[in-house]
């Protein structure tokens, strides 16, 4: 079973190409996530599958995301105790893996490695993003490696990290989250057409609508998929975001702003 979680669209499209790859149950994580907070009593904390699980998620300051592993500590896990992870990075997961392998001990699991793969940078509160054509390039790049990935999960191996490095102290890391990761410099620009699309894409239900504009209530991850997803760019982050290019890659490989190229054609070759 592959799960994944996702802020703008890159782990959802690698895990439905290792899902596809591996003839595999494609599972996502954020709709049991908002599903969890919406309707806990409905929610689904077990999951089955005979096959290996394997959690697809973005990199966050060098760790599988916080929420994520909060979300994972709450699953049951019935069939199979293998769990792989396949983190997208924009440049480098640094000791990804040996956390990792501290909560598969911790769900019980066991641990068959974690593999990073470069994709396009989305944390534009402090970096860039890359235009339309370099994010294909850097999205068609990593199809060898899936293929690769997918391979020794089908194998039963255990995989292993391309883009490790030396991370960051773990007081610096909780340090980082508390000093950035945060929604209190997000605003809304009267250009905001009041249409939700944040706010229905939000996996942590953290945004509501008031008046027909968006308003952020303190739980927030920094996903990114709010910034990235608003159609006419109306969501800043203080500004830091001011300007820059917003990236979203949409479950059918369509890329947001400023120009629309899909994968298909092109890249499927
Ligand atoms: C809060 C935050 C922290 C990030 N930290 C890292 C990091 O430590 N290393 C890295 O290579 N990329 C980092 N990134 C970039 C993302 O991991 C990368 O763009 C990922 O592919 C996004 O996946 P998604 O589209 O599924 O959300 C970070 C992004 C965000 C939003």
């Amino acid at each position: 079973m592959v799960l994944y979680f996702t802020g703008t669209g890159n782990s959802r499209y690698i895990a439905q190409e290792l899902a596809e790859l591996c003839s595999d149950e494609l599972v996502s994580i954020n709709r049991h996530m908002r599903q969890r907070k919406l309707d806990p009593y409905n929610a689904q904390y077990a999951f089955q599958s005979d096959l290996p699980f394997v959690v697809v998620c973005p990199t966050y300051c060098w760790h599988v995301p916080e929420v994520l592993e909060d979300f994972l500590r709450e699953c049951r896990f019935v069939g199979s105790s293998d769990l792989y992870f396949v983190l997208t990075c924009g440049s480098g997961t640094g000791q990804a893996a040996s956390h990792a392998k501290e909560l598969c001990r911790e769900l019980d699991m066991h641990f068959m490695g974690l593999s990073s793969i470069l994709m396009p940078e989305n944390y534009i509160s402090l970096f860039h993003a890359p235009d339309a054509d370099e994010a294909v390039g850097i999205i068609r790049a990593a199809k060898p490696q899936l293929e690769n990935i997918s391979l020794q999960i089908r194998s039963g191996h255990q995989i292993r990290d391309s883009y490790a490095g030396p991370g960051m102290p773990a007081f610096l890391y909780r340090l980082f989250y508390k000093l950035f990761v945060t929604d209190k410099k997000f605003y809304v620009k009267d250009s905001c057409i009041g249409c939700s699309a944040c706010a229905k894409l939000c996996p942590m239900v953290n945004i509501s609508m008031k008046d027909g504009h968006p308003v952020w209530q303190g739980h927030c991850t920094q996903c990114q998929a709010c910034i990235a997803v608003c159609p006419v760019d109306a969501i800043e982050f203080g500004r830091r975001a001011k300007g820059k290019r917003r990236y979203y890659l949409f479950a059918d490989g369509r890329q947001k702003f400023p120009k629309e190229r899909p994968l298909s054609s092109s890249s499927q070759s």
